[in-house]
């Protein structure tokens, strides 16, 4: 059997031309003036994404050695059966920059074999697939394998994350400055261009080093990031920011509720022209997600624990939303007993 790329057949469909011929005895396919926003193709210096549902990163602490295994293969590969545009997946660039010992890592060559067989199969599905470039910092749990070198941006007793995890030891080359952390008076603490100048120095290596035509992303938090950051980090060419927020201290009592992420997103996209945004939060089903784009609060929506629950999150929204989304080729049967 021939295997249809879902994104060529997605954007034949929502063209209004040509539909595949699965989708012909449809009724009300949608044309290109009534497809909803989340169901447009993004585009991002080359990348193009078929639509604007982002399954955030979430580690799985399912790697041997850091290496990816079948079960990212099956569980990002069900993410982009089922109609997912974009994958983020997270991966440490250390051996000691894990969070666990099954955390997955890229720091040799050998960890690209699997990574690109989990790549070329959402490709083949026609989504899209990112890694996030992780360090577990501080994060590091009691029981880690590598306590001789347990380092991070910050060190000692007063930035241990609970009790259950390792007093860090402070990288020489810098120390952070954050709201619920001490300061420090060094060129990397203090002002907020100290603050940044580490994280930019990163971009900056990222950029020297990835083809300037492919989009860098990068994940904040913007509880102690502020829009001047937002600014900078598009200056030194980052494309896209995604915005989280919170995590850096285990004291931080976060309310949740759906969306509650969203105002940050929006904050910094109405202040950062040029910058596209990833919203993220208890993003719970499509409607909300079309809501947070039509209303311009950010350009993509991503979404983590929905998908872990409902892997088929993309052709529920489509659903939601009535729209047919184009179906992995292999499952296309699988629209013949419903809309
Ligand atoms: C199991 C799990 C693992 C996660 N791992 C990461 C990670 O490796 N990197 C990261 O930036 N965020 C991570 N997150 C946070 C998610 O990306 C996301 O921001 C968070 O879950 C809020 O979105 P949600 O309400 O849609 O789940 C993780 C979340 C979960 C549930």
């Amino acid at each position: 059997m021939a295997i249809v790329n879902r994104f060529q057949s997605e954007l034949l469909l929502f063209r209004g031309s040509l539909p595949r011929s699965d989708d012909a005895s449809l009724p009300n396919a949608p044309s290109a003036d009534n497809i909803p926003l989340l169901f447009h193709p993004f585009t991002i210096k080359d990348l193009t994404i078929p639509n604007r549902i982002v399954v955030a990163p979430m580690c799985m602490y399912s790697s041997l050695d850091g290496f990816f295994t079948n079960f990212h293969l099956a569980s990002i590969g069900s993410f982009a059966i089922n109609g997912a545009g974009l994958i983020q997946e997270a991966s440490a660039v250390l051996p000691n920059g894990r969070i666990t010992p099954e955390c997955a890592g890229l720091w040799d060559d050998a960890q690209v074999f699997k990574l690109k067989e989990v790549v070329d199969f959402v490709h083949v599905q026609g989504g899209k697939v990112s890694i996030q470039l992780a360090h577990a910092g501080r994060k590091y749990p009691e029981s880690a394998f590598w306590p001789e070198d347990m380092s991070a941006p910050s060190g000692g007793a007063h930035l241990q994350w609970d009790k259950h995890h390792r007093v860090p030891r402070e990288w020489s080359l810098v120390r952070s400055n954050r709201s619920l952390m001490p300061l420090r008076t060094d060129h990397y603490g203090g002002s907020l261009e100290n603050r940044a100048r580490f994280l930019l120095k990163v971009v900056k290596a990222m950029r020297a080093n990835f083809p300037a035509e492919k989009p860098i992303f990068l994940r904040v938090s913007a509880s102690d990031l502020v829009e001047e950051i937002a600014k900078w980090a598009r200056d030194a060419d980052v494309d896209v920011l995604h915005v989280s927020s919170g995590g850096n201290a285990s004291q931080q009592k976060i309310l949740t509720s759906p969306g509650y992420q969203v105002p940050f997103a929006e904050q910094i996209k109405r202040a950062v022209p040029g910058l596209a945004v990833v919203a993220v939060g208890i993003i719970l089903h499509g409607p909300l997600e079309e809501e947070v784009l039509k209303s311009e609060k950010a350009d993509l929506v991503a979404a983590g624990r929905t998908c872990l629950r409902h892997p088929n999150f993309a052709l529920n929204a489509a659903r939601e939303l009535n729209v047919k989304a184009a179906f992995s080729q292999q499952y296309s049967r699988g629209r013949t007993i419903h809309n």
